[in-house]
C-alpha cells in the first residue's frame, strides 16, 4: 500500500510517501522561514501565497524521489486542521483535486495525530497506551494515546504553545524567527539557575499549561536590567527561560503517566528538538522508570511522512474522506 501524504498546516510544505505502514520512501519539506523571518513570526498571507507556489512541485519531488507515479499511489492523506485556513486550504485542495482526477480514495487527517504518531516512522517504536507530549508552534498539549485512533485530550496551554513562547522571547532579544532555535543553541553556553523565572503549575493535579507569566517576567527582567543600564545576559537568559519552560513539560508529561498509570512517554511537535527537553525528560523519565520515544528532528517537525501514516491508521477504521468535507483552524482533538 502506498500513501502519499500532504502537510501544509502553518509554514512548511510537505510530502512524503510511505509504503504499509511506516517505510518511508521519501520526505520533501519546503520550509518558508526565510519569507517570514523579517516579520518575527509567520504572515499567514504570505504562507499561504507561498504553499500555492511549491505545492506542486513539494509533491512532484516527493513521487520522483520514491520512484513511483500518481498511477502508484493507493491513498491521499492531507492534513485537514488545525492550522493557518488559508495555508490549510491549499493543501487540502490540492489533495483533493488529485483524489478526484485520480479517482484515488483521500483521507483528511488531523495534524495532532500527526504529530503523536510521528514516533512510528522510527525503528523503535511503543506500545499502546502512552502518554503523548506534542510541543510547537501551535500546541503544547498532553495526550493518553491507547490505539492509532484513539487519543485524549489530557492537558493544553490555556495561552501561548511553548514553541510560541520560544519565538516570542527570541523576538524579544533581537533574534530572528523561528528562535526556538537559536534560543537553545544561546542557552547551551549560559547558566539556566542565573535568574529565577516562574514555573507556573496552575492548580494541583493540573496537565494544562501556561507560558505567559513566564514571558511577561522575562520582559519586566529585560527593561529591569535596561533601565539600570546593565548589559542583558542574554545566553543566562536563554538558558534560564528555556530550563523554565522545560521543567514543567517535563513535569507535567510525567504527572500525566503517574496519574494514568502509563509506563511509556513519546514527544512529539517542532520543540522536542530542544536538546535540553530531551535530555531533561530521559534523565527524569530514567528515574521515574518510564520508557521515553523521541522521534527524530526531522520527524518532530511539520512533515509529509507523519500525516502519511495518520492516514494510514485512519484508513484502515474505513475512514475516507468526501469532496464535500472541509478544512478546521481548530483541533477537533483539543
Ligand atoms: O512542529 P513545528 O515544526 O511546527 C509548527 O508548529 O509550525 O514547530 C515549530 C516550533 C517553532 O516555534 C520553533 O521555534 C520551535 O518549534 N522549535 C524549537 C526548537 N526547534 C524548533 N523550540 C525550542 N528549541 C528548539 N531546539
Amino acid at each position: 500500500m502506498l500513501t502519499l501524504g500532504i502537510e501544509s498546516s502553518c509554514d512548511d510544505t510537505a510530502a512524503a510517501v510511505l509504503l504499509d505502514e511506516r517505510t518511508l520512501l521519501s520526505s520533501v519539506i519546503s520550509s518558508q522561514d526565510t519569507i517570514h523571518t523579517r516579520f518575527g513570526g509567520v504572515v499567514p498571507e504570505l504562507a499561504s501565497r507561498s504553499h500555492l507556489e511549491s505545492i506542486v512541485s513539494v509533491v512532484h519531488e516527493a513521487l520522483e524521489r520514491a520512484s513511483v507515479t500518481l498511477t502508484d499511489i493507493d491513498l491521499i492523506a492531507v492534513t485537514q486542521g488545525p492550522g493557518l485556513m488559508g495555508s490549510l486550504l491549499v493543501g487540502f485542495s490540492y489533495a483533493k483535486s488529485l483524489s478526484f482526477a485520480r479517482k484515488i480514495p483521500f483521507v483528511g487527517v488531523d495534524h495532532m495525530a500527526g504529530h503523536i504518531l510521528s514516533v512510528f516512522l522510527e525503528d523503535t517504536q511503543p506500545d499502546f497506551p502512552f502518554i503523548s507530549l506534542v510541543v510547537s508552534g501551535g500546541t503544547s498539549s498532553i495526550y493518553l494515546a491507547k490505539d492509532f485512533n484513539d487519543f485524549t485530550l489530557l492537558g493544553r496551554t490555556r495561552d501561548d504553545a511553548a514553541g510560541e513562547a520560544f519565538d516570542k522571547i527570541a523576538k524579544l532579544l533581537g533574534f530572528a524567527y523561528p528562535g526556538g532555535p537559536i534560543i537553545s543553541k544561546e542557552a547551551s553556553d549560559g547558566d539556566p539557575q542565573a535568574i529565577k523565572f516562574p514555573r507556573s503549575w496552575l492548580e494541583k493535579d493540573s496537565l494544562d499549561f501556561s507560558f505567559s507569566g513566564l514571558k511577561t517576567s522575562v520582559l519586566n527582567h529585560c527593561n529591569r536590567e535596561k533601565q539600570k543600564n546593565n548589559p542583558l545576559m542574554v545566553k543566562d537568559i536563554c538558558a534560564s527561560f528555556q530550563e523554565a519552560v522545560v521543567d514543567v513539560l517535563v513535569e507535567k508529561t510525567l504527572m500525566a503517566a503517574k496519574q494514568h498509570n502509563i509506563s511509556n512517554i513519546v514527544l512529539g511537535g517542532g520543540v522536542s528538538s530542544n536538546p535540553r527537553l530531551r535530555v531533561h525528560m530521559l534523565k527524569r523519565c530514567t528515574e521515574e522508570q518510564k520508557r521515553l520515544f523521541i522521534p527524530r528532528p526531522v520527524h518532530c517537525t511539520d512533515n509529509g511522512g507523519m500525516i502519511a501514516l495518520a492516514g494510514v491508521h485512519a484508513h484502515r477504521e474505513n475512514s475516507v474522506s468526501s469532496y464535500d468535507s472541509d478544512v478546521y483552524s481548530r483541533s477537533a482533538l483539543a
